[in-house]
């Protein structure tokens, strides 16, 4: 039977057959693809690849603890992180823009990115000849179904790297879907965290603040984030939920009160959507106790927060982020 365990060591051994004794290495992201693309290719060729995380400071709570903790404790991983965070708000301050946010990110990541990968390369005797990337089915097919030329997702964009960078692409995912990536994370043993996180756009959590972008705003985003994460998990539904994008309406101020005085404070908005594919997307209709639940918490917990609204567009015509 083609069981999970048949797709893993299969893929296991055609990494090992391609990669040889040469290096690899690979940019983690935070999420699902890249995850188990880099546990994968670790199986086979454990360590000959080195693993680049770079923290930009936008990622939810907890998620930057998961890559740098959970998931070198699960696979043995050679990680070399990456704290960017300053270098990430310095370039976006100020900016409001959808895609300037985005450009900016995508800009800073290969800078960052590119740097690592050259005190890599530099310091091994053996050639550093491949990238390791998390390519799906889905994404090969978006793309025209191309060779395998560098045409990877915005969010690692580390294509069209510098002559003296340029690596020969495994993407051993590449005839995959999410769904299966999921099974073959568990089967490798990666953590329930990693494998069952909800797509979560590179840009992070800066396309999901509304207005410019600082250390404050995205403290109070994360903590509502959370919040709201926590209690989806604990009613169960998180494995139903497509994506919960919680959006933060920074330079909006709503009256409120709270205790006996009278508030000034910013609305957050929830927006749960159930999906197949993130081309098309319905408005989760979550039970009104979680709700109910999400909304009480995150107005008694982060204090900046007094306002909890629901968005109810499907897409089209609304998209699933904000930005
Ligand atoms: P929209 O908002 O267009 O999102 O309905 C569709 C899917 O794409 C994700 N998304 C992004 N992913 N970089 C990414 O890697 C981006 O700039 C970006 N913008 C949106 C979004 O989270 C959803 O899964």
């Amino acid at each position: 039977a083609w069981t999970m365990v048949n797709i893993a060591e299969e893929s296991i051994d055609a990494v090992r057959a391609r990669v040889g004794a040469k290096r690899a290495i690979c940019a983690l992201s935070g999420g699902v693809d890249s995850a188990v693309a880099a546990a994968l290719v670790q199986r086979a060729i454990g360590d000959q690849l080195t693993c680049v995380f770079v923290d930009h400071g936008l990622l939810r709570k907890g998620e930057a603890e998961q890559v740098e903790k959970d998931f070198v404790a699960a696979t043995g991983v050679n990680l070399h992180v990456v704290d960017a965070q300053e270098r990430f708000l310095a370039a976006l301050e100020g900016v409001t823009d959808p895609e300037a946010k985005r450009k900016i990110i995508g800009r800073e990541f290969i800078e960052v990115f590119e740097e690592a990968a050259r005190a890599i390369v530099g310091d091994s005797a053996e050639p550093v000849e491949f990238l390791v990337q998390g390519t799906l089915y889905p994404d090969v097919v978006e793309s025209g179904g191309g060779t395998g030329a560098a045409n990877i997702k915005s969010h690692h964009n580390v294509g069209g790297l510098p002559e003296d960078l340029r690596f020969t692409l495994v993407e051993p995912l590449r005839s995959l879907f999410k769904d299966e990536v999921r099974a073959l994370g568990e089967q490798l043993g990666l953590p329930a965290e990693i494998v069952w996180r909800q797509p979560f756009p590179g840009p992070g959590l800066a396309i999901r603040i509304i207005g410019a972008v600082d250390r404050d705003r995205l403290e109070v985003l994360r903590d509502a984030d959370a919040i709201a994460r926590e209690e989806l998990t604990r009613a169960g539904l998180d494995r139903d939920i497509w994506q919960f994008p919680v959006v933060l309406l920074a330079d909006v101020r709503s009256v409120g009160v709270q205790g006996d005085g009278r508030t000034y404070g910013q609305p957050v908005v929830l927006r749960p959507v159930t999906s197949e594919d993130a081309m098309t997307a319905d408005w989760a209709r979550l039970p009104y106790e979680v709700l109910q639940k999400i909304s009480t918490r995150i107005t008694n917990e982060v204090r900046e927060i007094n306002r909890v609204v629901v968005d109810i567009t499907s897409k089209p015509p609304g998209t699933i982020e904000w930005e």
